[in-house]
């Protein structure tokens, strides 16, 4: 299949590898961010890559990138592939500024528990699953191996940013999260939490990383919320989850993915990507790596 589970050149310099993207320095302005075709799915990274899944991704965080830049200035240079874009290097903010809509994932399972406080936000008893909040919170963490809950209590002791700096952040990351919502209600999705990445670029505050993605973010499909809230699942992985779970090999999860999984997944993605930015997914049609480095050639990259 024609996928891209990982970039690599000898003209290239890997700065990361995520679980997702590929990172290389450009120069020390500029970052290259190479979104594969890997999917990760209960946290678990899985062997088998998702034909189409990186260019859709890209281009809907492109998308909303351009969507959202009267509400925050943003990382994008130009995107000079489908699955990549260069982006101003900035120095990041090392939080993950998380803002949940609904009672979902993590949060949930820590509320079932008993949890009532997030990143220093109470929130009260007898809420049921994928409730909605009255109004969106807040809750960053921050950006370790381990994603600590952080209050805005401790982050405004902690030297990571001045009060007034994390007022603006705090401020876009709720306005953006509302445009988010807007938009894709429009669609019959709604975004139940996210978490956007700001960075400073000189002095002035910027949106890097993604933004409203699958990848950082739930999306429900808004009708089947409705019929059975409880029940809702994020539209991306629904599909894959539910295979893993009944395809469990000694009582563990596989992380390979069956061939009639790994089409349907893809299709899911190019649905998505059509219901968020009205356009159809439109595939390559030349041969995936060669494209890559025709590409790369023309942004004198390589
Ligand atoms: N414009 C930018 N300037 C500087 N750093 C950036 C910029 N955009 C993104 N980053 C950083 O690049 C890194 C991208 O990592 P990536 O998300 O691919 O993997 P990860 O966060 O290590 O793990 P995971 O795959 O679980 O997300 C993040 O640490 C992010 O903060
Ligand atoms: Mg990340």
């Amino acid at each position: 299949m024609n996928c891209l589970s990982k970039l690599e050149h000898p003209q290239l310099d890997l700065i990361h590898r995520g679980k997702v993207r590929d990172s290389f320095r450009i120069d020390p302005n500029t970052r290259m961010i190479v979104v594969t075709d890997r999917i990760s799915a209960f946290n678990m990274k899985i062997k088998t890559p998702i034909p189409h899944k990186g260019a859709i991704l890209n281009g809907i965080a492109n998308y909303w990138f351009k969507q959202t830049e009267d509400i925050v200035p943003n990382h994008v240079i130009e995107q000079i592939d489908p699955n990549i874009t260069l982006v101003k290097e900035a120095k990041p903010i090392l939080l993950e500024m998380v803002v949940r809509g609904y009672l979902a994932g993590s949060m949930w399972r820590a509320y079932e528990k008993g949890v009532r406080t997030f990143s220093g936000i109470t929130v009260g008893d007898g809420m049921h699953r994928n409730q909605k909040f009255e109004q969106p919170i807040l809750t960053p963490t921050v950006k370790s191996a381990t994603d600590d809950e952080i209050s805005e209590e401790e982050i405004l002791k902690s030297s990571l940013l001045s009060p007034e700096q994390y007022a603006d952040m705090k401020q876009k990351a709720l306005a953006l999260f509302q445009r988010g919502t807007e938009v894709l209600a429009k669609q019959g999705i709604i975004l139940v939490d996210t978490k956007y990445e700001f960075g400073f670029l000189n002095d002035e505050l910027i949106l890097i990383d993604e933004i409203h993605t699958p990848d950082s973010s739930r999306f429900w499909n808004a009708e089947n919320y409705a019929a059975n809230p409880a029940k809702a699942e994020q539209m991306d992985k629904e599909f894959v989850r539910l295979w893993l779970i009944a395809n469990k090999k000694d009582g563990q999860y596989v992380d390979v993915l069956a061939d009639d999984v790994v089409a349907e997944t893809s299709k899911r993605y190019a649905d998505i990507y059509q219901l968020v930015t009205g356009n159809e997914y439109q595939a390559r049609t030349e041969a995936l790596l060669k494209d890559i480095e025709q590409n790369l050639t023309k942004a004198g990259i390589l």
